[in-house]
């Protein structure tokens, strides 16, 4: 079991100055990737499979091991913090939605529902931060790192793995091309995500005053059918009504993206998962 260490509930921050939850605090957990929704966990579950293997693999070379004092932020379906804590770290999770979560409490992980950007720790909680995919949905990426700088110990890790989509954006398969070049605005309009700040890994974390600073870059391969594709599909269903009624793709752009997302001989590159550590100094 993990030792109790304080958790500073709300009142929301006022510490990053105004403006920094401009478009209020539930947009996620309300929208389309909502963990109500039907396939959620489903979503989750393939996302985690995609992308473990190398989380797993980072981490493992930063040091998480037994005894880590470790923060998992947004865990979604939790795998990452499952893998923790079955390593012997002492692993507290969170996320705006725990629904997937809450299981973990039996493995002496510490659930947390708490919003990065407005929820706070006390300072230097923690000897390893880690989140994946979560940082470009918030309202200031570059806020949301220097929180998470704030919790680290002098000595501790940051690791900030978020998706980078250039690689997508010049596609030769055209109905893939158009629909994900939407998908992306899509995002943007609907979450306020900030599609290019992965790309300008690893400096947010230079400037949040981390030292031993490092970046690994890596293309997700799509295969016609497979994983990859199938979670695309999925992601693109869920936007489907939204995009098609503001205009720039139709029913007809979605049916060839499928098709050619379906398609045995479709071989392309997906997103670029974009993986900067550092180490608080000290
Ligand atoms: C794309 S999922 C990624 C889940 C998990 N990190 C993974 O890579 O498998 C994003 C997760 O971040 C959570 N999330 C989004 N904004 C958050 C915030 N402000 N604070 C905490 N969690 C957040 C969502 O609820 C969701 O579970």
């Amino acid at each position: 079991m993990t030792a109790e260490l304080p958790y500073l509930a709300p009142p929301r921050t006022s510490a990053d100055g105004p403006g920094d939850r401009e478009r209020g605090p539930d947009r996620y957990s309300e929208g389309m990737f909502s963990h109500a929704i039907d396939g959620e966990r489903q979503r989750l579950t393939l996302l985690e499979s995609l992308l473990d293997r190398h989380t797993r693999r980072r981490l493992t070379a930063l040091g998480a091991g037994p005894g880590t004092e470790v923060l998992e932020v947004g865990g979604g379906g939790g795998s990452v913090a499952r893998w923790l804590a079955g390593r012997g770290a002492r692993v507290t999770v969170t996320d705006l939605d725990t629904r997937f979560l809450d299981g973990l409490k039996d493995l002496g992980v510490r659930v947390l529902r708490h919003d990065l950007s407005a929820d706070d720790f006390p300072p230097e909680s923690f000897d390893l931060v880690h989140t994946r995919y979560v940082v470009i949905h918030q309202a200031s990426p570059d806020r949301a790192v220097a929180r998470l700088v704030r919790w680290l110990r002098p000595g501790g890790v940051l690791v900030v793995e978020e998706p980078a989509s250039f690689s997508v954006m010049e596609s030769p398969h055209p109905a893939y091309r158009k629909v994900m070049r939407d998908f992306r605005a899509h995002l943007e309009r609907s979450l306020g995500s900030d599609t290019g700040w992965a790309r300008t890994l690893p400096e947010p974390l230079r400037r949040a005053g981390l030292a031993g600073v490092g970046l690994d870059a890596r293309i997700q391969m799509i295969h016609g059918g497979g994983a990859e594709a199938l979670w695309w599909r999925m992601n693109l269903e869920r936007s489907r009504a939204g995009m098609v009624a503001h205009g720039a793709v139709c029913h007809e752009d979605f049916e060839a993206a499928y098709e050619e997302l379906a398609s045995p001989g479709f071989h392309d590159l997906a997103l670029t998962v974009m993986t900067a550590w550092g180490r608080r100094p000290g």
